[in-house]
């Protein structure tokens, strides 16, 4: 297996990044094949391409034979990121839609409007300006990637003058949440959860990571 090196992204990562985003975005796990959006790049442009196209400077990727095996994308706008997202992606995702999911997969609007719902009920935790999501490919994981992406990702958030972090999960991400624990990740929220049909007892955690003191 290929040692894998962590760099900042650039603006032509956002294809593989979107291609992580797929392949670890069921709580973790791999969408193709399950039924659910069927449509890798309405996928994308829900859960990872404003981040790769419009905050590229909070998105780190890791490298493994020229490959991108893995990321952590995020905002440092907290505050202005549901308004900025829907600026500047929804017309994105409802031209998706139009001219082509809705054609071929009858359920992606429903997803949409599910995924929607979910986003509107859910906002900053109060003092937390900085969120993130962090995916790696199967075959790289608990290698100490994710370990790495946190760290150059705090790292960029502390020369902001950042000194929080949050990030939203599952109580079915088994693996995320022991990560998040192990690095000291504290839960603040739990709620429950309406974003996967069909999956029972689901949970939405929020998890917030504090990683200087506040002067
Ligand atoms: C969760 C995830 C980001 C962790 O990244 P990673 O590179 O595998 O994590 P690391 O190797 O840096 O692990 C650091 C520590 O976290 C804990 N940890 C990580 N993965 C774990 C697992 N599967 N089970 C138990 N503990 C785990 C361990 O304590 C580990 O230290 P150790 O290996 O020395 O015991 C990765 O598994 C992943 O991308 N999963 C799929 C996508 C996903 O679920 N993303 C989060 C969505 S909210």
């Amino acid at each position: 297996m290929p040692e894998a090196s962590i760099r900042p992204a650039r603006k032509g990562d956002a294809s593989a990044i979107a291609e992580v985003c797929y392949r670890t975005g069921f709580m973790g796990e791999d969408l193709t094949g399950t039924g659910r959006f069927e449509d890798p790049r309405l996928f994308a442009l829900v859960f990872c391409l404003y981040f790769a196209w419009f905050e590229t400077e909070h998105c780190f990727v890791a490298e493994a034979d020229g490959k991108i095996v893995g990321y952590i994308i995020g905002s440092g706008r907290a505050e202005s990121f549901a308004a900025d997202f829907d600026r500047r992606m929804l017309w994105r995702i409802a031209l998706r839609l139009y001219a082509y999911t809705s054609w071929r997969h009858p359920k992606a609007f429903r997803e949409v409007l599910y995924w929607r719902r979910h986003e509107k009920a859910s906002s900053p935790p109060q003092g937390y300006r900085a969120l993130l999501h962090i995916n790696i490919l199967p075959g790289f994981q608990r290698r100490g990637i994710g370990s790495g992406l946190i760290s150059a990702f705090t790292a960029r958030l502390e020369e902001e003058g950042h000194s929080r972090v949050y990030l939203e999960t599952s109580n079915h991400n088994l693996k995320a949440l022991d990560f998040y624990r192990k690095l000291g990740f504290e839960e603040l929220e739990r709620r429950p959860e309406a974003f996967w049909s069909g999956v029972d007892d689901l949970e939405s955690i929020t998890m917030g990571l504090e990683f200087r003191s506040i002067e």
